[in-house]
């Protein structure tokens, strides 16, 4: 029973070699034929794989429904409003908001209102008319000389190498024409981030890509020389990141191409595994005197660090070092652990890193106790796509927010799941040329500028429903959620019963 497909199989070459002889215009059909017996045949006789072995061509046909099944399931099978990480709802959001398309939605929402977990906006009786807010946020504190007037949605790390060339361009022309940010991520800056002329935020790691030494130590001469041109506007200091805190990252080496070794100066075409730590610091005391000899060598330019909470002491005791040392990070990034990634640790993927919403709230009320939240602007990444996300992180504390993969699908992502493998199929996450070249840089930037300003525009719509005309008027009393059937709390009573 066994060998039923391969059998059958097996029977209907026999049929068409048969036939064939008789009506030679058959033999096309083993265009087909021919390399599915070579697949069996190799399943059979492969031993590597015991499925394939036992049930060949069958085991086969398993394995690619198995490794593809996110394909059918988030076009046919799933409600619009579900999938992970993203469901359909959310990519289409983007989607019209980047095809500066119609802005309503027909007959009622798809969500379903009542989910627990669910929130909402509670919007005022006396809407207001006018928003007057340029939603910017000035990024720089008292140690800080030249301050940065911030979007409050920038691009959020990236480095070229996880997105391809095209990719890179077409956000940092449209950060040009939107006047946002663009942060490179931890490979280095390549001469894609620095030709459309976008203000850029350089992400440092701890392989120190692009001001490196030969042994991958710090390299402060070749920093200084990048950090001073007028487009650095803020440097950020990689501590971790969502998907994969305390694990280092990973550029497979079917992306590390030439182009890409040449900027992180490393070799080419060999995986590349970043250390999980950073040399240069390794207490609380050092990573400040990092931040202050970076301020030093960028002429006083903001520095930040992100980070992704995990032992929520070690925060504490760091804001306590931070006050009795007067050294502070001009701004703190926050990524929570269902963040994104190019290539993450397997390990760390699920279970490694606090979730964004209750990391920022911690982090906006620790800074808040030690009296430094006046000096540290707050910018959190964490699946950020409309104008209520933005919103919420806005109400629960946060600055200004980062969008990487709410860009990607402006961009075009189509939530293949192939970051890794340089397979993408949009040409977002793959190195080669001819995906690439489907990428086309000038309609994918106007798409990725159209997402910005309409997302904006989705942020003060949203502001003037709750009768607030600037932002020192959002807080979490303007939410509300859904805690269980009966229980309906505001996220100022969640945050506040959870004691965080
Ligand atoms: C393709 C890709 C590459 C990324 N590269 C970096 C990186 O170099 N450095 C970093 O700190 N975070 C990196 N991230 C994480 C994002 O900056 C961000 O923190 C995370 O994806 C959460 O934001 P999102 O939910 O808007 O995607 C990357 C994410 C993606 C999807």
């Amino acid at each position: 029973m066994r060998y039923w497909l391969a059998g059958t199989y097996l029977l209907i070459v026999i049929f068409f070699f048969v036939e064939s002889l008789l009506h030679p215009i058959l033999w096309l059909s083993f265009v087909v034929i021919g390399p599915l017996t070579a697949l069996a045949a190799y399943d059979f006789f492969q031993t590597h794989n015991n499925v394939r072995r036992n049930y060949p061509l069958l085991g086969t046909i398993n394995e690619l429904i198995k490794r593809e099944r996110h394909i059918p399931q988030e076009i046919v099978l799933q409600k619009s409003w579900e999938g992970r990480p993203f469901s359909l709802l959310q990519q289409r959001l983007v989607k019209k908001r980047a095809d500066d398309e119609l802005t309503s939605e027909p007959f009622g929402t798809e969500m379903d209102y009542g989910a627990i977990g669910h929130d909402w906006l509670v919007h005022s009786l006396y809407p207001v008319n006018e928003v007057k807010d340029n939603f910017r946020v000035r990024v720089g504190g008292p140690q800080c000389r030249q301050h940065y007037n911030a979007s409050i949605l920038n691009v959020a790390a990236m480095s070229y190498g996880s997105i391809s060339s095209n990719a890179v361009r077409a956000l940092c022309k449209a950060a040009k024409k939107e006047n946002f940010a663009v942060n490179t991520g931890e490979g280095g800056i390549s001469d894609h981030h620095w030709e459309p002329g976008c203000d850029l935020i350089w992400q440092i790691g701890t392989a120190y890509f692009g001001c490196r030494t030969q042994d991958g130590r710090f390299n402060s001469d070749v920093f200084a020389e990048q950090a001073l041109r007028p487009t650095i506007k803020m440097i950020e200091i990689k501590i971790s990141q969502g998907a994969k805190p305390g694990f280092g990252a990973i550029l497979p080496a079917s992306k590390n191409t030439r182009e890409i070794a040449n900027y992180r100066q490393i070799e080419p075409h060999n995986d590349v595994h970043s250390p999980p730590n950073h040399s240069e610091f390794q207490t609380h005391e050092e990573l400040l005197g990092f931040v202050q000899r970076l301020r030093d060598l960028s002429d006083g330019k903001p520095i930040g660090i992100k980070l992704c909470l995990g032992q929520q002491d070690e925060f504490k005791e760091l804001c306590r070092v931070m006050q009795q040392a007067e050294i502070v990070p001009d701004f703190i990034a926050i990524a929570g652990g269902e963040g994104g990634s190019g290539a993450a640790a397997l390990d760390s993927i699920h279970h490694v890193g606090s979730p964004t919403e209750e990391s920022l709230v911690f982090v906006n009320k620790e800074l808040m106790e030690v009296g430094l939240r006046d000096h540290i602007t707050l910018f959190v990444a964490g699946k950020v796509i409309s104008g209520f996300d933005t919103v919420r992180y806005l109400a629960l504390g946060a600055d200004a927010c980062y969008s990487a993969r709410g860009m990607m699908f402006a961009l075009g992502c189509v939530q293949s799941l192939k970051c890794n493998k340089n397979t993408c199929p949009t040409g977002i996450t793959t190195m080669n040329p001819a995906r690439v070249a489907g990428l086309v840089v000038n309609d994918k930037a106007m798409k990725v500028a159209n997402y910005h300003r309409n997302t904006i525009e989705g942020v003060r719509s949203i502001m003037a429903a709750a009768g607030v005309s600037d932002r020192s008027g959002l807080n979490c009393s303007l939410i509300q959620r859904r805690i269980d059937e009966q229980t309906i709390l505001t996220l100022e009573e969640v945050y506040n019963q959870n004691g965080i």
